[in-house]
């Protein structure tokens, strides 16, 4: 019938969705994992064994992981060092509003939602300097909301 036919088509647009979106990312050499393991409550962040200090921390030969808090209306640690030839998986999270996480020139572009942790790796080949902004609308200091990322 038409109704199958329909749900058929709707199914494939959904994976097809689905698989561009998968391509774009690996395609692009940035990967976005979700994770419900670090759910933070906005009120604990100070306390928290990751966000309690803002940092970029070696893991691994060329890996690190770097705890980015976005708050009204600045990003923590600021500057945000890394070296170059380094795999970074950033962990991104808010205490107060929603804010963005965009390095203009890079695909890194996150919404951070309180309570939540956005997380994204990142190769970084080549040494350089960029810039970090916030691209959701927060409040006042919105516009003024600005980090920086050096690649050394
Ligand atoms: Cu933070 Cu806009």
């Amino acid at each position: 019938t038409y109704e199958k036919l329909w749900l058929v088509a709707s199914m494939v647009l959904i994976v097809g969705f689905i698989a561009t979106v998968t391509y774009g990312s690996v395609g692009l050499g940035i990967t976005m994992i979700g994770d419900d393991e670090s759910t933070i409550a906005p009120d604990d962040i100070g306390d928290d064994d990751q966000f309690g200090e803002p940092r970029v921390e070696q893991v691994g030969e060329d890996e690190y992981e770097a705890y980015v808090i976005a708050q009204t209306w600045t990003f923590q640690p600021d500057p945000i060092e890394v070296p170059a030839g380094s795999k970074v998986t950033f962990y991104v999270t808010s205490p107060d509003v929603v804010h963005g996480f965009a390095v203009p020139g890079t695909n890194i572009n996150a919404m951070v939602i309180p309570g939540e942790t956005a997380q994204l790796s990142v190769e970084f080949d080549e040494p350089g300097e960029y810039g970090i902004i916030c691209n959701e609308y927060c409040g006042a200091g919105h516009h003024d909301m600005e980090g920086e990322l050096i690649v050394q």
